[in-house]
């Protein structure tokens, strides 16, 4: 049992569409009692703490604010040490480094490895869960949810499933994606806090038949994620309207396989028609926005507004993309899509920022009973966020004069050096990686 104090911040809904004042709570000075299961127990302002908890030893950090642990609803277990390779653009930067990394992740040794370090990175950063690709091998998955079982973190990831235009070292059939997919959900799904995450990689790596076994294995396993990619890049396109001649446009490959429903993922959506998004509004199908990653490899300039339009709202999540993103922090994810919000012509505000990353992320995943509030009986999946944590940050901070301001300045400027502290179900696991850091 613990308590934690600070200032504290949680969302209740969406600011874009109950706006601002009505989309959260805010503490001064609040706190988080936790209980033994790593729950959360009781929230609210530190001065109305229950008697029972009044003998608890207080974990007090003080002017920093506690939130939910991030969620990054998009990223790459096997890029986490290819980030920041010079491609050309989507499909250059796949076949060039991309394929060649993600083969080595049949070597169970380097998948553990690699599990151990991708994980120890989303804590330093305050990301406590994620939806994840992993690769082509079971042995990597493995790996992955071994590690995240460890750590008792709530991970979402599959078996990528790729059988065409990709390296044979990368590459399953029809058959062997679906029989290894369905070993994988009879012993990973619902254990601790992991789910199983139905993982076609993109159109342009699937054939019809493995299309086909993938809209199977939706239709046998109706309540799991399924994760993709959608209209990231013109070329990646024109690959997908060349490969399914019959196809109106490149949801509508994905469409006839079944694969849009509420529980669905289209990483980047960049590039989407209004028919599009109108489908995907109408099966409830929500877009992985990654701006780190767009505008690294030049895919394009999302509109978020554009495509929360009210007529035919798209559901928008928010993620890293790492390794095609630039960055493991959801401060730094934040940031580019304020600026890509900027440079689309439609702002979006910290309140907005921060509600994707959290409660936003957690609804879309249909895990908001268990995390991304602050609210009784939520995981203690936790982020504390020192918006003073560097000198020009504090010195940034004394200028302001709001919460907003706290928040977007901490967007603006902040990456894994204001995250003070990172809690996983009630356990503090930023402070002890720090102190094996040095050991
Ligand atoms: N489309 C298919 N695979 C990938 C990938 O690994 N990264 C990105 N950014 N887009 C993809
Ligand atoms: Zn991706």
């Amino acid at each position: 049992m613990r308590v934690v104090a600070g200032q504290m911040l949680s969302f209740i809904d969406d600011p874009a569409i109950v706006g601002e004042e009505r989309s959260y709570r805010f503490f001064d000075r609040g706190a988080v009692a936790i209980d033994d299961g790593g729950q959360i127990a009781w929230s609210g302002p530190l001065a109305d703490l229950p008697d029972d908890w009044r003998r608890t030893a207080i974990t007090d950090h003080g002017r920093s604010l506690i939130l939910p642990g991030f969620i990054d609803a998009h990223l790459h277990f096997p890029q986490y040490r290819m980030i920041a390779a010079y491609g050309a653009d989507l499909l250059d930067w796949l076949n060039r480094y991309t394929f060649v990394e993600e083969q080595r992740y049949g070597d169970p040794a380097l998948a553990a490895q690699a599990a151990h370090a991708f994980l120890d990175e989303l804590v330093r950063n305050g990301v406590t869960a994620c939806l994840a690709f992993s690769t082509v091998h079971p042995e990597a998955l493995d790996a992955l949810f071994g590690e995240a079982e460890r750590r008792n973190m709530a991970v979402i990831s599959g078996k990528t499933m790729m059988d065409c235009n990709a390296p044979r070292g990368l590459s399953d059939t029809p058959e062997s994606g679906y029989l290894r997919s369905k070993e994988l959900i009879a012993r990973w799904h619902g254990r601790g806090r992991l789910q199983y995450a139905i993982s076609p990689r993109f159109a342009v790596t699937s054939s019809e038949a493995q299309l086909e076994a993938t809209g199977a294995l939706k239709r046998e396993h109706p309540d799991l994620v399924l994760q993709t990619h959608l209209s990231e890049n013109k070329a990646e396109i024109e690959a997908v309207a060349r490969v399914f001649p019959w196809s109106c446009d490149y949801t509508d490959v994905y469409d006839r396989y079944g694969l849009l429903s509420e529980r669905a993922f289209f990483a980047h959506g960049i590039h989407l028609s209004e028919r599009e998004l109108a489908r995907l509004s109408e099966t409830g199908a929500a877009i992985a926005h990654c701006p780190t990653s767009n505008n690294f490899l030049g895919s394009g300039l999302f509109g978020y507004r554009h495509a929360r339009e009210a007529t035919r709202p798209v559901s928008v999540a928010i993620g890293s993309d790492i390794g095609g993103g630039t960055s493991f922090s959801m401060l730094a994810t934040l940031r580019d899509a304020y600026v890509v919000s900027q440079l689309a012509g439609a702002r979006i505000s910290a309140f907005d920022a921060f509600y994707l990353a959290t409660l936003g992320n957690a609804r879309l995943l249909h895990i908001d009973h268990e995390i991304g509030s602050l609210d009784p009986g939520r995981f203690a999946d936790l982020v504390v966020l020192d918006p003073e944590a560097t000198p020009v940050m504090a010195a940034r901070h004394a200028l302001s004069a709001s919460l907003h301001d706290v928040l977007f300045a901490l967007i603006i400027m902040g990456d894994d050096r204001a995250v003070a502290e990172t809690y996983v179900a009630g356990r503090p696991m930023k402070s002890v990686l720090a102190t094996a850091d040095n050991a």
